[in-house]
């Protein structure tokens, strides 16, 4: 594939400057609005590549909370190709067509015409509410190889003439980009693609708060999101990063200038967490944990919806991972990962559930 734009401009790396002043925000935060879409409440469930499916997002929707879904990552080039081969859609658009709204697809490429045509497609046939444009994706199959995702933060100009052609063509569906804040801490850009963003027409600006470069690890930068807002006049900034409390979500919008926020990881097992941090806003008392079998029972329906669509064997192996994160931070989670990572079949999967998923403490017995 062809390169696209210069490499980043090697400035010597700085520290990022502290917010002159902290801003307080009017609580509890406003819907947002992307395009005419309204998004209430301001939480949005994030695309993650290999999870966030149809499954999921319908055990999210059960819980409520979110105001926004979001697809997995559609690759543009994938889908004019299946397109042009009569071959089914991709499996990331599972669901798409008839779930319920509101629902945004995200999609990912380098050329304008190949995004535009994918773009349309979404926005008149699909009727999905909202295209979204990765452009925050560091793994190296999409960056190095196809030159796009968080690749493309080094080439604004590239960017513009994304948006801006996409904008156009599914309009009047809205378009927003999701971004890091720059291809390495010593390339920091997200001011001035905040403005590139904004200019070509997109609705909305999402920000994880890392750099390509550092793909998962410290903290996300939530102070240099923040900053970000002063660059934008018109569209609504969506903070992401590291949000996995209700509490959490509170002192964002307490804490930094977003209009919305943003939750991947932490949905995973716990896709409750939105209606969690939707009462907290609401200033309703935080709602508490399922208990240990209503968990169970909801990564059982997960299970059930996955197979469905799957058929046992594919969808065994593929709700492994789901397993993993719904057990996660629990006491035995390491014995029911231990087991479940292996898993071939229906009857193997449910068995291991029945023996190792972490069950709650049997309350104490009176004493006589
Ligand atoms: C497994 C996985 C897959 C992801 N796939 C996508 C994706 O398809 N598109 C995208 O924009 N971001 C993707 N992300 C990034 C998340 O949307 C989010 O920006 C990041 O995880 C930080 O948010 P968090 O701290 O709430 O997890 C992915 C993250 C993970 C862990």
């Amino acid at each position: 594939m062809q390169a696209v734009g210069p490499r980043p401009r090697s400035t010597p790396c700085s520290p990022i400057a502290p917010l002159a002043i902290t801003v307080p925000r009017n609580f509890p935060p406003p819907p947002i609005r992307i395009g005419d879409l309204v998004v209430d409440p301001p939480i949005l469930q994030a695309p993650m590549a290999g999870y966030t499916n149809a499954a999921f997002r319908q055990i999210v929707r059960q819980y409520g909370g979110a105001g926004l879904l979001a697809t997995e990552m559609v690759n543009a080039r994938g889908f004019v190709w299946l397109d042009e081969h009569t071959a089914e859609h991709p499996d990331r658009l599972w669901g798409v067509a008839d779930e319920p709204r509101p629902l945004a697809v995200q999609i990912w490429d380098n050329d304008p015409e190949t995004m535009a045509k994918v773009g349309r497609r979404l926005a008149q046939e699909y009727r999905v509410s909202v295209v979204d444009i990765n452009f925050g994706c560091p793994v190296r199959q999409v960056t190095e190889r196809a030159h796009s995702g968080s690749y493309l933060l080094r080439d604004p100009a590239r960017m513009h003439a994304i948006i801006s052609r996409l904008v156009e063509a599914c309009a009047p569906t809205p378009v927003t980009a999701k971004i890091r804040l720059g291809c390495s801490p010593c390339t920091i850009n997200c001011d001035e693609i905040a403005r590139v963003v904004e200019e070509a027409g997109a609705a909305a600006l999402t920000v994880h708060g890392r750099t390509a470069k550092d793909f998962f690890s410290g903290q996300a930068n939530w102070d240099r999101i923040s900053q970000i807002k002063q660059h934008l006049k018109r569209i609504p900034l969506i903070g992401n990063g590291d949000l996995d409390s209700a509490d959490k979500v509170v002192h964002a919008f307490q804490n930094y200038d977003v209009d919305g926020v943003m939750i991947a990881r932490a949905a995973l097992g716990r896709p409750w967490l939105f209606s969690q941090a939707a009462a907290a806003l609401r200033g309703e008392p935080i709602p508490a944990e399922p208990d240990l079998e209503t968990q169970r029972t909801c990564m059982l329906q997960h299970y059930r919806l996955v197979c469905d669509r799957f058929g046992p064997e594919k969808g065994t192996v593929l709700m492994r991972k789901f397993a993993c994160c719904y057990a996660q931070g629990k006491t035995g989670a390491r014995h029911f990962r231990s087991h479940v990572a292996n898993v071939v079949g229906v009857d193997e999967f449910l068995r291991v559930v029945d023996e190792y998923f972490p069950r709650d403490e049997p309350a104490a017995t009176a004493q006589p």
